[in-house]
This record gives structure tokens, sequence and C-alpha cells, in this order.
């Protein structure tokens, strides 16, 4: 590849965007598994592992030094001017928003995954050992989730499940998508 070329490319962050247990990292690593990956929940499990601890056991004691090297990753990242899938939660507009600020700015093209809430959720989070999100926690995340748009800042926005694209000219998600799920009553 030509210098040339580098220079006039764009890079892309995968931002992924769904509450606990709704298969991020699983897509991730069938999807994009060799790509370079942002997440506090690497450095948790691998604090975790050397400890000879749970996730639970550890994430007080990790979570500040998590998310402090996950951050010097993304900065590597962008230096590298490398694509990239930003592994967390970002259920608000909140947390979506200096990231995307940021990302903008670098020139990033930024393609948010969305990942519904699976109707077994409560399934699916009793199937990691040692990994247990408090239940009020998942409420909120569930009660305040928000969809993304193109507007916020993405280029794209994909929903995980199924084959829904958005655009500049189609900036709404089908309504019928389901980010509720048996976890939590519809009517909150
Ligand atoms: N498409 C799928 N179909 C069935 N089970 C799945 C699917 N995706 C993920 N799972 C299962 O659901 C559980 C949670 O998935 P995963 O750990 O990928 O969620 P996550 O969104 O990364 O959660 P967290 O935010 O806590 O990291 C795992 O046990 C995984 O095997
Ligand atoms: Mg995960």
């Amino acid at each position: 590849m030509s210098l040339y070329t580098i220079k006039t490319l764009r890079p892309t962050c995968y931002m992924l965007i769904g509450v606990p247990g709704s298969g991020k990292t699983t897509w991730v690593l069938e999807n994009h598994p060799s790509m370079s990956y942002a997440s506090t929940d690497k450095y948790i499990d691998q604090f975790a592992a050397e400890a000879g601890k749970t996730y639970n056991d550890v994430f007080e004691a990790s979570i500040k030094t998590a998310t402090s090297r996950m951050l010097d990753d993304v900065a590597d990242f962008i230096t590298d001017m490398n694509d990239f899938v930003w592994d967390q939660t970002n259920v608000t507009k909140k947390s979506r928003a200096t990231k995307i600020a940021r990302l903008v700015k670098e020139d990033y093209q930024i393609t948010g995954v969305v990942f519904e809430v699976p109707k077994n959720l409560k399934e699916r989070l009793a199937s990691r050992p040692g990994k247990n999100i408090p239940s009020h926690v998942m409420e909120s995340m569930i009660k305040n989730f928000e969809m993304p748009t193109i507007t916020e800042g993405f280029s794209k926005i994909i929903i995980a499940s199924s084959t829904i694209f958005l655009s500049s000219e189609n900036d709404r998600v089908n309504p019928s998508i389901t980010i509720k799920s048996d976890f939590i009553s519809d009517n909150i």
C-alpha cells in the first residue's frame, strides 16, 4: 500500500452498543477475531486469571487500571489509524458522546453495532460463572438504553442480529427492535 493510499483511507471504529449479556464479545470473536480491540473486560479478565480469582472478585480493585489501559490502547489505535472494535456497553447517548467526538475529530468513520436484549437474557447472564452484574445495574441500563442515530455521529448503524442498515437517508431504527426482555417489564 502506498503512503498516499494510507493517508487517504479513513479508519473505522466499530462501537458496540448493548447491555451486559447481549452478545457483544461473542459477536467480536465470531466476526472480527483479529481486529484491534478496546475493552476494560479484557484487562479485568486478565487480572482475575493472574490472581486465580473471578471477574467479580477483582472488579472493584481493577476497574480503574483496566479503564486507563483501555484508553491507552485506544490512543495507540488512533495513532496507528487502525480499525478497531470498542467493546463496552455504550447504551446512552451521554456514554457515547465523548468517544464519538474524539473519533470524529481523528477522522474515523464510526459504525454503531446494536445488540438487542435477548429474550433469555437472565439465562445468558447466568451462564458466566464469577461475572454477575447486579440487577439494579441491568435494570438501569435497559431502562436508559438509547438507540443510536446517524445524527449522533455514526456513519452507519447495524443491528447485529439482523440486516437493517441506517444511513443519512434513513436515520431510524425499526420500531419493532427489542431492547427490553423478560428481565424487566415493558412498562418501566
Ligand atoms: N447469538 C447468540 N446466541 C446464543 N447465545 C449467545 C449469543 N451471543 C452470546 N451468547 C451467549 O450469551 C452470553 C453473553 O454473551 P457475551 O459475553 O458475548 O455478552 P456481552 O454483551 O459481551 O456481555 P458483557 O457486556 O457483560 O461483556 C455468553 O454465554 C454467550 O455464549
Ligand atoms: Mg463482553
